[in-house]
């Protein structure tokens, strides 16, 4: 097996959970309008929980699998410089966006201090994956894909 052939499955996967991840969002920015900004809206609460445990989870194991791969390929880890950093960073932040999230939808009660860091810590990394799209893009033209 030739691990060149497999380089397009990560980005591809990494893609799709970003989407996800916006979509949820998304949903999200409802509950910040109502919570914070005090206007009227409507939150699919268990959707918005559901979809956000796919993308989080997604993002977690496409992370692991680009180091995976990136160890079979080049015998390292973390060796693609900003991108392997960035990468690990957003799964660290996925871990905590998904640890606040279980909070928020097992232990449901009046709180604005935690939906404020959970919200957060998801839009960052959000916005990371997308730094990261633009440093993943240099690692494919590198090996000429
Ligand atoms: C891509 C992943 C996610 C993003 C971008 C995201 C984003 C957000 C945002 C922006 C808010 C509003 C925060 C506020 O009002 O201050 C929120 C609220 C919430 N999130 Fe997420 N979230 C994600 C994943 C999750 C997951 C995995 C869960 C559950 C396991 C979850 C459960 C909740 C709940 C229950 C609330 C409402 C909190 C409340 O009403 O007090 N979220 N989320
Ligand atoms: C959600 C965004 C992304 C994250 C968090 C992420 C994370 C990672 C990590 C941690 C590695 C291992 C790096 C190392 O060990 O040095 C990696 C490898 C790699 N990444 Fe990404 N990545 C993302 C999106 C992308 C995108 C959009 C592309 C292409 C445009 C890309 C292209 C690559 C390539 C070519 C590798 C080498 C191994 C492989 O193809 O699996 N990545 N990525």
């Amino acid at each position: 097996m030739n691990p060149r052939d497999f380089i397009i499955f990560h980005p591809a996967w990494q893609v799709a959970f970003t989407l996800l991840g916006f979509y949820v969002a998304w949903l999200g920015l409802k509950r910040l309008a109502s919570l914070h900004l005090g206007r009227q809206t409507s939150f699919p609460r268990s959707r918005h929980a559901l979809l956000g445990k796919l993308a989080l989870v997604g993002l977690i194991l496409g992370t692991a699998g680009g180091a995976i791969m990136v160890r079979w390929l080049w015998r390292g880890w973390l060796v693609t410089g900003v991108h392997g950093w960035l990468g690990l960073a957003v799964a660290l932040l996925a871990l905590i966006g998904l640890a606040t999230g279980l909070i928020l939808e097992r232990r449901p009660k009046s709180r604005k201090g935690l939906p404020l860091v959970h919200g957060l810590v998801n839009l960052t990394l959000l916005a990371l994956c997308l730094v990261n799209f633009y440093f993943g893009d240099h690692i494919l033209d590198a090996l000429g894909d």
